[in-house]
Formats: structure tokens, C-alpha cells, sequence
């Protein structure tokens, strides 16, 4: 399949490039700048993604262009057009201001093909402290800012090679996705062949060849990835493929039976494991949030790794590792920093290899997979929900009881939700991004009849975002939040306060351990 490269010299929006690519039904890959794949007759153009560093430092990220130049179009953003116009000779220095946020592009070559149906004005968004003040000879200017003379630039005419200083990849560029779209299918002739339906057929076919007659053990979450992972490994192996879903007791209310019967009927086979009444004693008395974590991370791979012992004939452990799990795992010299696997250390010691069979995909990519899988909408778009689940809901020590007040409240809250039509028609479930209840280590005073009460106090948190690295508080109406407080207070025994926390992330976090 025809590909790009994006070469990654450490941009914070370099993974935003890969997504803006795969938006073209165009697939990518994400490498670090010196791990250029030689021959690969499959690579269709190049970008250089930005950096936080500077071309002048001595250490700084340097590229064999020997490999690549003339041989595919290029495309050089923000340090990656600095980098291509010192190496052949131009000149790039530090700017007496630094350069961050919204411009527009004064002047522009209209009759460049990497600039097709581009307005002279433009909103693009910048953010960089080098500038290129003169370009290597036989290269050209193609836009232009008030404040930015070389906006953008191409070499030579019998040459594929430009350079934006700006970020076509961030929304606020608005006009970077038609330029991307320039590049990879004008410029690099992309056929656009990257689709959910042709990710499935292609994959299902690997799947087969690679795990033959295997069985394959996979741990399912009621998530998004591992579901959408557990569905695709099904309909390669069918039954050769058996799940494990744990029940750590910390799940909302009913969703153990929910997911389960979900799963069934989509024809998985799924081993649940209640194994609630281990999470609790383990944790008992535990206040330290990242214990809280510790404990139930150990204690699921204890259960995981028990039923995982009784398939005796399996070969494999699938995980639903997600193409952004694998890129913040490496650095951009390729050096694993973090290890995203959900069973640590659990296929070495049982011998298993690992498939993973979502690892090229973006978040919104898997929901287009699952959607063409079939998969039902209810767990398609199912909020993120945190793998210790409510234990970092409950402030300070965890009891059943709190967590059946908390299953209760957070239950009539996501119900609520659901139920709420919005003016578009849409529910406020699906307008925001997640939510929950949280239960607080405080009580307060109350009255209910004509008693006097003193009973715990929750918090209802829900926000917007797109990625959880930041988040707005949802502003929710007050009807409706008016109707969730009074159906909290009448039907939940235990609770008699409600608030609605209207923190953003950052400072806040999302969850409040
Ligand atoms: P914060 O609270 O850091 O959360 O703003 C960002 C996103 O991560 C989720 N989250 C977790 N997910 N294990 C997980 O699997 C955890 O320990 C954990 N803590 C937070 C959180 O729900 C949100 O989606």
C-alpha cells in the first residue's frame, strides 16, 4: 500500500501530521528522522516534521538527504523547512522576536501546485524562534506573512521540495488541510486507498497468515480498543480467539452484565471473572491514590495471568494497543521510554507472542473499523473510562457500600445523559468527551422531611476535549443538571449534596485522583 514518511525531529504535533495524513485515506508512518526504511517501494513522499530544536545548535537533528533527495517529494515543516534550507546553502537564524500563535499569508504564489486553491490571506498558525533569512540558490518564496518573508518556499522547478514555517497540521492553519492535501495527492499522487473497510479486509487476511491455527488469548476492557481488537481477531480465527474480561469490582453499575452480553452477542467468547471481592480486601483501607493504582494493576495481571494459565494451547496474547500507545513509547532515536503493555511482563513469562493488530491506528480510525465491523454504537462510543475505574473516584479508603453509592449516583448521571436530547437532536452523552461522579470524603449537613441528615457529598464532573491532554468543564444546562441533582438526592440513600465541578485541565486534572 502507498505510504508517506513522516520523518520526526520532535514536534509535539508531529503524531497530528500522521492523523491530518490518514484524514487524506492516505497511510502513514511516524519515524524517527534517522530510520529513514531504505527501499521501500511502497514510500510515496516525505515530510520533515518540526522540532524544538534549533539547526544551529551543534546536536542538532541532521538528515542524509543522499537518501532521499530526488527521489521523492518532500515536504520540510517549521524545523524541517529550516533544516532543508541550511543544508543546501541558505541561511537560518534566530528571530529578535519569537513567533507563536495566528498570521496570514500576505502574498502567495497561487500557481504553485503545493498552494492550489489557497487564498491570499490565509490564516495559518506559527510557532517557531528560527527564521529563514535567505534561501539556498535556485530556490523560490511562495508566501509570504507581513513578518515572515519566507512563509513558505519551493526548490528548484525540476525539483519536488518545499518548506512551510508554519504548522499546516494544527487546526488553526485553515487552510492546512487543503495544502496537505496539495502535497500527498497532487504532489505525491496518492490513490487514496487507506479506508476502514480495506484496513479490515487487508488485516483479516494478515491475521490468518500470521497466527494460522493458533489460539489466542486477548484481556477485553469494555473499551474501545480491546473490543474493537477482540472483533477483528474474531472474525480472522473465530473461536481460536478467546477473551478474558475482568470484573475488579470498580466498574459502573451493571456494566459487568452489560458488556458481557454485548460481547456475546457480537459471537465473542468471553471468560468473565468476577474478582471484586479480591480488589476490595486488597484494598481496604488504602487512601494513597497511586497504591490505589499500583494494587489494582498487579492484582489484574494476578487474575489475568490465572485464567490466562488454564488455555493451555495458547500461542498468542493480543492487545489493543493503539498506534499514539507506540509512538509515545519510543523517542525519536527509537529508545522504548515507556511501556504501554496493559499485561506487563505477562507473554514472556507464559511464553506468548504478541499480536496487535490495531498498532497502526489512531483513536478515531478504531471507531471507524469498529463502525464497519458492525460493532454497536453503545460501544463504539463509550466515553474513556479509567482501567482502576471508580477506585479514583472514591476519595480517601474504598468500601463496598461507597461503592454502591457511587455505582447509584453515577449511574443516574450517565442515564441522564443518554436521555438528554440536545437542540440538534444529538444526546449529551455524545457531546461530551467524559463523566462521572465523584465521591467525596466529606459530609456535610442536610434535611430531608423533617430530620435532620448528615450524609455524603458527591461532585458530578463532565468535560469536553479531544484528546484528555487538555479538557474544558461541559457547560451542561441547568435543567438538566437541576433534574440529576434532585434524582441523585430522592434516589441514591447516602448522599445528600450534590456539586458540579467547573475546573478545566489544566490546572485541574480530569479525574480528581
Ligand atoms: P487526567 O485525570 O490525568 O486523565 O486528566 C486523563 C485521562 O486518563 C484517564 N485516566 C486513567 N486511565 N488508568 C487509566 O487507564 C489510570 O490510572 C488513569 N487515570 C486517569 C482519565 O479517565 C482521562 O480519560
Amino acid at each position: 500500500m502507498q505510504k508517506i514518511i513522516i520523518l520526526d525531529f520532535g514536534s509535539q504535533t508531529t503524531q497530528l501530521i500522521g492523523r491530518r495524513v490518514r484524514e487524506l485515506d492516505t497511510f502513514c508512518e511516524i519515524l524517527p528522522y534517522n530510520k529513514f526504511p531504505a527501499d521501500d517501494p511502497d514510500v510515496i513522499g516525505v515530510i520533515l516534521s518540526g522540532s524544538p530544536l534549533s539547526v544551529n545548535q551543534p546536536d542538532a537533528f541532521r538528515l542524509d538527504f543522499g537518501a532521499l533527495f530526488g527521489k521523492y517529494p518532500m515536504l520540510g515543516i517549521c524545523y524541517g523547512a529550516q533544516l532543508m534550507a541550511d543544508t543546501f546553502g541558505g541561511s537560518v537564524e534566530s528571530s529578535d522576536t519569537r513567533e507563536y500563535g495566528r498570521a496570514n499569508l500576505s502574498t502567495l504564489d497561487v500557481a504553485d501546485p503545493l498552494l492550489k486553491n489557497i487564498e491570499p490571506g490565509a490564516q495559518v498558525w506559527m510557532s517557531h524562534g528560527d527564521t529563514i533569512t535567505r534561501l539556498p540558490a535556485g530556490f523560490r518564496t511562495i508566501a509570504s506573512t507581513p513578518t515572515v518573508a519566507n512563509a513558505a518556499y519551493r526548490g528548484a522547478d525540476d525539483e519536488k521540495l518545499w518548506g512551510v514555517q508554519f504548522h499546516p497540521e494544527v487546526f488553526h492553519t485553515l487552510c492546512g488541510k487543503q495544502l496537505l492535501e496539495n502535497f500527498v495527492v497532487d504532489i505525491c499522487g496518492s490513490r487514496r486507498d487507506w479506508s476502514a473497510a480495506h484496513f479490515v479486509d487487508t488485516t483479516v487476511e494478515e491475521l490468518r497468515s500470521q497466527i494460522g491455527a493458533d489460539r489466542v488469548i486477548l484481556g477485553l476492557s469494555g473499551g474501545v480498543d480491546s473490543s474493537v481488537a477482540a472483533v477483528l481477531l474474531h472474525r480472522a480465527i473465530g473461536d481460536k480467539l478467546t477473551c478474558i474480561f475482568v470484573d475488579h469490582g470498580l466498574l459502573r453499575k451493571d456494566e459487568f452484565a452489560d458488556v458481557m452480553s454485548l460481547y456475546e452477542g457480537l459471537g465473542l467468547h468471553v471468560i468473565g471473572v468476577d474478582a471484586s471481592q479480591k480488589f476490595y480486601s486488597e484494598l481496604a483501607g488504602v487512601i494513597d491514590p497511586e497504591r490505589k493504582r499500583k494494587i489494582i494493576g498487579k492484582g489484574f495481571i494476578d487474575v489475568f495471568e490465572a485464567e490466562a494459565a488454564k488455555i493451555t494451547d495458547a500461542r498468542w496474547l493480543a492487545q489493543g494497543t493503539i498506534y499514539p500507545d507506540r509512538i509515545e513509547s519510543m523517542n525519536i532515536t527509537g529508545k522504548v521510554i515507556k511501556s504501554h503493555h496493559n499485561v506487563g511482563g505477562l507473554p514472556e513469562k507464559m511464553n506468548l507472542r504478541i499480536c496487535e493488530p490495531l498498532r497502526w491506528l489512531f483513536k478515531d480510525e478504531v471507531r471507524r473499523v469498529g463502525r464497519s465491523l458492525g460493532i454497536p454504537e453503545r460501544l463504539i462510543g463509550r466515553h474513556p473510562f479509567p482501567g482502576p475505574g471508580l477506585a479514583v473516584r472514591i476519595l480517601g479508603d474504598i468500601t463496598p457500600e461507597k461503592v454502591r453509592i457511587l455505582q447509584e449516583a453515577d449511574a443516574l448521571f450517565i442515564n441522564g445523559l443518554r436521555e438528554w436530547r440536545t437542540a440538534d437532536g444529538d444526546t449529551l452523552y455524545n457531546q461530551v468527551w467524559q463523566a462521572g461522579v465523584i465521591l467525596l470524603p466529606v459530609q456535610s449537613v442536610g434535611v430531608m422531611g423533617d430530620e435532620r441528615t448528615y450524609e455524603q457529598a458527591v461532585a458530578l464532573r463532565a468535560v469536553t476535549s479531544t484528546d484528555a491532554m487538555t479538557a474544558d468543564w461541559a457547560h451542561l444546562p441547568y435543567e438538566f443538571l437541576a433534574k440529576v441533582s434532585n434524582d441523585i438526592i430522592n434516589k441514591v440513600r447516602g448522599v445528600n449534596r450534590v456539586c458540579y465541578d467547573i475546573s478545566s485541565k489544566p490546572p485541574a486534572t480530569i479525574e480528581w485522583e
